[in-house]
Order: C-alpha cells, then structure tokens, then sequence
C-alpha cells in the first residue's frame, strides 16, 4: 500500500479524517492494480498473436524454403514491433503507472493519463502492425500510428515524473531510477527515430519497411538503448532482495550505463565492432555490479513462486552476454545474416522473455491486487520450454543460416513451436492468476 498522505482536504475545503484518507488510499490502490490488469492483458494479447504467432508464421516459411529472405520484411519488422513494444513496452508502462509513484512515495496522478496513455499505445501498435502486414493507407497510418506511440509515452513519462517526492529535500537520487531515466530517454529516442523514420518513408518511400540497413541500427536502439537499461534498472531495484545478493556496486552500474550507452551510440553511427565490443563491456560489467556471479548474502525469496526462479535470472544475464559476444562474431564476419539472427534471438528471447517470465511471475500477482501466482509448477514449465526453445533456435540458426549444417533447418520449426508454448502457459498462468480471487478475499 502507497504512503498515506497524513493531510488531505476534501474538494469542499474540509480536513478529511484517517478513515476517510485510508478509504482513499485503498480505492487509489484498487483502480492502480485494474489499470496494471489492463496493460499486462493487452500486452499478452500483442505477445500472442501478432507477436509469436505471426514469428513462428514467418520461422515456418523461413524453413521450408531453407532461405532467410523468403518472408517480406514487412512481416518481420511487424512481429519485431508487436514483441518489442506491443508486449515488453505495454508491461514496461503498465508496471511504471502502478509501481514508480508507489516506490518513489510520490503524490498521486489522475488516473486519466494511465488510460489514456493506453488508449493512444495500443491504438499506435495495433495501425503499425496492420500497416506492415496489409499495407492499407500505409502513407497515412505509418507516420499516424508513430505519433500515437510518442504521444503516449510522453503521457506517461510526465506522469510518473512529473510529480516531486514528498520528500524530495532531503534524499539524494537512487542509482536505479537512474538507470531507469537512462531507459527512457533511451525510449524517447527510439520513438523519435521511429516518427522520423515514418514520416521520411511516408513522403519519400516505395514501402512502409525500414530500409535494411537502417532496420539493422534501428533494431540495437530499441533493444540495447531503451530495453536493456530497463531490465538493468529493475534488476537493481528488485534483484538485490529477490535473490539475496551482496549489495549493488552502484558506481559499476554507471560505468555499464555509459558503456552500454557509447555502444549504442556507435552503432547508430555505424561502427559495428566497436559498438559491439562496448555493449559486451557493458554487460558484463553490469551482471558484475549486479553480484551475480558472486554467492548470495542471502536465501533468495522464493515464497509463492518455483524454487528455480534464481537459475533462470542467472540464465538470462548468460543469454545477454551471448547476444554481445556472437554480436561481434556477426561484425567481423561476412555474410553474417544467421549469426545476427542469433545474438538477436539471445537478446530478446534469452534475455528480455526469460526475465519477463522470471520477474513478471513474482511481482504482477501482487502488484494486481495481492494475488498468489496460479501455478508455480506452470512457472517453471514455461521457462524450461523457453531455454530450451531459445538454446535450439540460436544454435539452429547460426547452423542452418550461415550454411555449416543442412539438417539444422529442420530444427528451427521445433524451436518456433517449442518457445510459442512457453510463453502461451506464461499468458495462461497470468491470466488465470487475475481471474482468481485474492487470498484476502476468500471465504474462510
Ligand atoms: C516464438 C518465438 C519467436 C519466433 C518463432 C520468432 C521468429 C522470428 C523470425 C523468424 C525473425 C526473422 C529474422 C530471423 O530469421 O532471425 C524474427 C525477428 C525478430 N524478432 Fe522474433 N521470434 C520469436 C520471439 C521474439 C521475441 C520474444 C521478441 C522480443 C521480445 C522478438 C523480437 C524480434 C525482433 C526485434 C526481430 C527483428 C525484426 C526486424 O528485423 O525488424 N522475437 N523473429
């Protein structure tokens, strides 16, 4: 439950009493945990169909005609799109409208901006990923779909920063919040990119694709520049006490931030290898600052989730260092389409899905209302799925791709398949996790 405020007045001027302000505090809480209900649903629903159903679609076609350029462009940068924005940014925004103002003890919003935030988000995913799959108006709907993305999320950036702490005086900032600003104007720039893009293919261009090479550095903005800071924000946040760690080394955590941040710099512009040995620096820094490798403190907190819950987080700081060392692999060699495929997949599944299930199946039960998770046993079930899909698909594809195994092909349909039934018994978990009644609500 957020901070109570320990005076408030009514509209008509008068003080109001504990009961009254407990009365408000609890709905605030209330309508905080239905908005969060709402983005982790339509971000399952983005993750679902337009993201993995329309990937192993793609993965499919890909590996009956054993070529990587079978599929249109449109179709995978709109899979990209809905994965990266419609699935991970809906649960980035929702948990941002519900946590930050709690965990900063900020005074509270109107909701109205968390849903009309939603409303603008959703509305600019779902006409992006219409416009690349069925190309109707695209000259229109491209640059209108970009402009809603950017407006919501100045939406919401005003709203989870626009209001002081309480007790902004006397406290210094947290490295995480930080780290989780750095997110966001890593996100900003994305979406500016992304409107800049829109508009220059709207008035210039013979598609509404990005143009390959663009796609390329496009891609490590969105993924290295504005998702990867997050993971490491919250990590900082949450980790520590999850998993019992030794405290964090906040200064390493900068020097990750900064590494992580000049690696993307230079992939914008560009240089490649460069950016590909920084990004790894900073990984590897950042897992470092994180304690990871080091012995807990501590027993982590494991109550209402599978005891695995720790090896899988480790697991994913593995598949993020991999994403960087096969990234400059992909650098130097040449035709490297299978091997950029792969640091791609070991980005986003290996790292950004496997802490989404990870963190996600610990904290959204009791963010949506002091729920217990549906099934841990579904917990583990889907993450195994997951590394066992992600270590097949990486493997395959750098085999099959770059041509060192013809029999490699066949792997890739079991790896699509494998990896869409993690995540759907994910979904599953979650939403029958918000359909059942909260332990405080159960008649004895
Ligand atoms: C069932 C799981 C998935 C399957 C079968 C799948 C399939 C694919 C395929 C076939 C491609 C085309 C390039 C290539 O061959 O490597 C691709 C690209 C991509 N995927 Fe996935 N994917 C899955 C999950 C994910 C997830 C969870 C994310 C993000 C969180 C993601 C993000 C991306 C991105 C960003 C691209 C590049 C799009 C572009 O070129 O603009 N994918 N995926």
């Amino acid at each position: 439950m957020s901070a109570l405020p320990t005076r408030i007045e009514s509209q008509a001027g008068r003080l109001l009493s504990a009961e009254e302000i407990f009365e408000i505090s609890r709905e605030r809480e209330k309508s905080l945990s239905h908005l969060l209900i709402l983005y982790i649903t339509t971000g399952l629903a983005f993750m679902l169909l337009p993201g993995t159903f329309l990937g192993v679609w793609n993965l499919l076609a890909i590996s009956s005609h054993r070529t990587a350029n079978s599929v249109s462009a449109g179709w995978i940068q709109a899979h990209g799109h809905a994965q990266i924005f419609g699935w991970i940014g809906t649960f980035i925004l929702g948990i941002g409208f519900y946590s930050i103002p709690k965990l900063r003890r900020m005074s509270p919003f109107t909701l109205w901006a968390g849903w009309t935030c939603w409303a603008l988000w959703t509305s600019g995913i779902t006409l992006r990923w219409l416009t690349g799959v069925y190309r109707w108006q695209w000259r229109v709907l491209l640059p209108l779909s970009a402009a809603f993305e950017l407006a919501a999320f100045l939406i919401f950036f005003r709203s989870v920063s626009g209001h002081r702490p309480q007790d902004s005086g006397k406290q210094a900032i947290e490295k995480w919040v930080l780290v989780v600003i750095t997110a966001c104007i890593g996100w900003l720039t994305t979406l500016l990119v992304n409107s800049g893009a829109a508009l220059f293919i709207a008035v210039g261009g013979v598609s509404p694709d990005f143009p390959p090479g663009f796609d390329q550095r496009f891609l490590v903005l969105e993924t290295w520049g504005f998702l990867v800071p997050f993971v490491w924000g919250f990590s900082a946040k949450w980790l520590p006490v999850f998993l019992g760690l030794r405290p964090l080394r906040e200064r390493g955590l900068l020097v990750a931030i900064g590494a992580n941040s000049m690696g993307v710099v230079s992939a914008m512009a560009g240089r490649m290898e460069g950016a590909a040995i920084l990004l790894l620096m900073g990984i590897v820094v950042a897992a470092c600052a994180l304690r990871l490798p080091e012995t807990p403190q501590q027993s982590a907190k494991i109550k209402g989730v599978h005891p695995c819950f720790p090896t899988f987080i480790r697991l994913a700081y593995f598949w993020a260092v991999m994403a960087a060392v096969l990234g400059i692999w992909a650098s130097i060699a040449q035709s490297s389409q299978g091997i950029w495929g792969a640091s791609r997949h070991a980005l986003t599944v290996g790292f950004f899905a496997t802490m989404v299930l990870s963190i996600g199946q610990r904290v959204l039960p009791a963010f949506s209302g002091m729920r217990l998770l549906f099934s841990t046993k579904l917990m583990f079930l889907s993450l195994l799925l997951l590394a066992g899909g992600c270590l097949l698909r990486v493997g395959a594809e750098i085999l099959a791709y770059q041509r060192f195994a013809a029999w490699a092909w066949a792997w890739l349909p079991v790896s699509a398949v494998t990896e869409m039934t993690a995540v759907t018994i994910f979904a599953v978990n979650l939403l029958l996790t918000f359909a059942s009644r909260p332990p405080s609500q159960r008649v004895q």
